[in-house]
């Protein structure tokens, strides 16, 4: 499989104003491109004689067993991939052994996700919205519902700006909801989902809503959207467990670093006070050994669990993180590196 092509037949499969949601990035999609061609860049220095004849690429993520360091990362919308949404996609994690992290504006609730799939690994994205709560309603639904941590997603005090979403007037097509808020976002001349993000989601969030967070639920506190190193100390100091690298897929400031280039600075600062995580731009097993050799304990991904789920449901989100694990391990091999934990910068030039 090559997610490039899975990307085209989606293409064809999706409705044009959904496709572009998910595909496009912020203003002039310079990250969009970078994020990926960033980690094709950096060049391995495989080692040779090093017993590879058992690779296990399994690991933890707090505390919780996955078969793979490819994790699912939070997107919204999915129904408008797959009629099933985030049910299937919560299923075809299950059955490849990852986690899914559920996005507080997915278009199935939080419990049905919970119930498609009940014993697999789950993290709730959230989303603060001014009505706090509101918000906290919602944290005490995804604690009931077995989520295991929550994952706060600092970078997006206002939309980006998305002008293929302007151009279509893009909102959720009749029928489909916002299903934990309960409503669709408006048709406006715009970009409705900026309309929807502008006038609900609370800009005013800093350092010290961390430990709110983490007092109100009792769970684990993941910071998504890190950039930088002394925020991730500064998150890490206010109670965070862990740290995604990211830029949201290129769909928030357009021209920011790489997540390739961040993660080293941001790994390095946080050392083992807490877990690191990055997402952006991975498409091929060699991209996930880079980041482990960066520092990342895992990686997400968010368009290719798209396109496998327009493709294919539950089996096609399954193919895609199964396809992309058989290529961590044959990347590992040629590495030298028989699980994870032997992964260094040494791999890296
Ligand atoms: C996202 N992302 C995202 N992040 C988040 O915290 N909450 C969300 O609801 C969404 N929604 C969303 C929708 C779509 C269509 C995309 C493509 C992305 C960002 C996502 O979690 C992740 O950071 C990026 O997708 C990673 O980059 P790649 O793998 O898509 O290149
Ligand atoms: C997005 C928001 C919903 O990237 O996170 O579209």
């Amino acid at each position: 499989m090559d997610i490039v092509s899975l990307q085209q037949r989606a293409r064809e499969i999706i409705e044009p104003g959904a496709y572009d949601y998910y595909a496009g990035g912020a203003d002039d999609e310079v990250t969009l491109v970078e994020n990926e061609t960033a980690w094709q860049a950096l060049r391995l220095r495989p080692h040779v004689l090093r017993d590879v004849s058992g690779v296990d690429p399994s690991t933890t993520v707090l505390g919780q067993p996955v078969r793979t360091p490819v994790l699912l990362a939070p997107a919204a919308y999915q129904r408008m991939a797959h009629d099933e949404g985030e049910t299937a996609t919560a299923r075809g994690a299950a059955a490849a052994g990852t986690l899914m992290c559920v996005s507080t504006l997915a278009t199935v609730t939080l419990e049905d996700v919970a119930t498609a799939a009940p014993g697999a690994p789950r993290w709730f994205q959230l989303y603060v919205r001014k009505d706090r709560v509101w918000t906290a309603e919602l944290i005490a639904r995804a604690k009931a519902s077995g989520y295991t941590a929550l994952v706060l997603t600092v970078d997006v005090p206002v939309l980006g700006r998305r002008r293929r979403d302007e151009k279509n007037k893009f909102t959720l097509p009749t029928g489909l909801t916002m299903a934990n808020v309960g409503t669709a976002p408006p048709k406006v001349e715009g970009s409705g989902l900026a309309a929807y993000a502008d006038s609900e989601l609370d800009a005013s969030l800093t350092f010290d809503d961390i430990g709110w967070l983490g007092g109100l639920s009792g769970l684990p506190v993941v910071i998504k959207g890190v950039l930088r190193g002394d925020d991730a100390v500064d998150a890490v100091a206010a109670g965070a467990a862990g740290i995604v690298v990211s830029n949201h897929g290129a769909r928030q400031l357009d021209t920011t670093v790489t997540t390739a280039f961040a993660l080293r600075e941001v790994a390095e600062a946080v050392g083992d006070r807490a877990e690191v995580y990055v997402d952006g731009g991975i498409r091929r097993g060699t991209d996930v050994v880079k980041a482990v050799a960066l520092g990342a304990r895992a990686v997400f991904i968010g368009r290719p669990m798209l396109w496998g789920l327009a493709n294919g449901g539950a089996k096609g989100v399954e193919d895609v993180v199964t396809e992309l694990t058989e290529e961590v391990v044959r990347a590992l091999m040629l590495c030298g590196a028989a699980r994870l934990d032997d992964v260094g910068a040494d791999l890296l030039a």
